[in-house]
């Protein structure tokens, strides 16, 4: 069992643009093309925050997505947010905020031995980061940059640094990067 933070990002850094959109994601390649399928075939529990959830909302189940579709995730998914928030019928979604410890302690307990994926923000990855409950981060570096948008992972990880595991390029759109994450150092 990891905790893996798994997400892509353009080339600067940003995981969505400031308008929280991910229109710049989408043509860069086919995701069954990359590690994703063979990476969620080994999720056990999922957490996002909740401008992803509400983007997850907006455009792939609610009435406003354009062909909505329905939940992605067989899996039990924590949304982290301290608003009250729509659930989405049929879909094992729990609602949970403040410290991550206690959501991240069911995760692995609803996971049964498979792993836990922090869908992101960065901020959210960064929590668990802090509480040294992230193992592993695989970042499929989109070949775009946006300026600026939501951060990838806004903390300082220097000393020691993340470890390299591999880097594939997936077609000219991606270069798909596994990292380890040390411990985060106590102050
Ligand atoms: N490129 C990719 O593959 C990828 C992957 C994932 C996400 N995304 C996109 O990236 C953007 C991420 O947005 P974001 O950086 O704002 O991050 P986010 O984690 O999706 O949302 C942040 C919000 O979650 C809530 N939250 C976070 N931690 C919490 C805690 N411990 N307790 C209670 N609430 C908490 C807070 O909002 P409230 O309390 O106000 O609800 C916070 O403002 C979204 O647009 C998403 O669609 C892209």
């Amino acid at each position: 069992m990891k905790t893996q933070y798994y997400t892509a990002s353009s080339l600067d850094g940003f995981i969505a643009d400031p308008h929280d959109s991910l229109d710049w994601l989408f043509p860069l390649g086919d995701i069954e093309t990359t590690s994703y399928p063979a990476f969620i075939r080994e999720v056990g529990a999922l957490a996002m925050g909740s401008a992803t959830y509400e983007w997850m909302l907006q455009h792939v189940v609610g009435p406003g997505a354009d062909h909505p579709q329905p939940w992605p995730y067989q899996q039990p998914a924590w949304v982290f947010t301290s608003r009250i928030l729509p659930a989405v019928p049929g879909a094992d979604i729990r609602f949970a905020r403040g410290d991550v410890r206690p959501v991240h302690e069911a995760m692995v307990a609803a996971a049964g031995g498979k792993n836990v994926w922090i869908v992101g923000g960065g901020d959210l990855a960064g929590q668990f980061f802090d509480q040294s409950l992230l193992d592993e981060m695989f970042v499929q570096i989109g070949s775009v940059t946006l300026g600026a948008g939501k951060p990838l992972l806004p903390r300082t990880i220097t000393s020691p640094p993340l470890r390299l595991v591999s880097a594939r390029a997936v077609g000219t759109g991606f270069a798909e990067l596994h990292y380890e994450v040390p411990a985060a150092r106590q102050t």
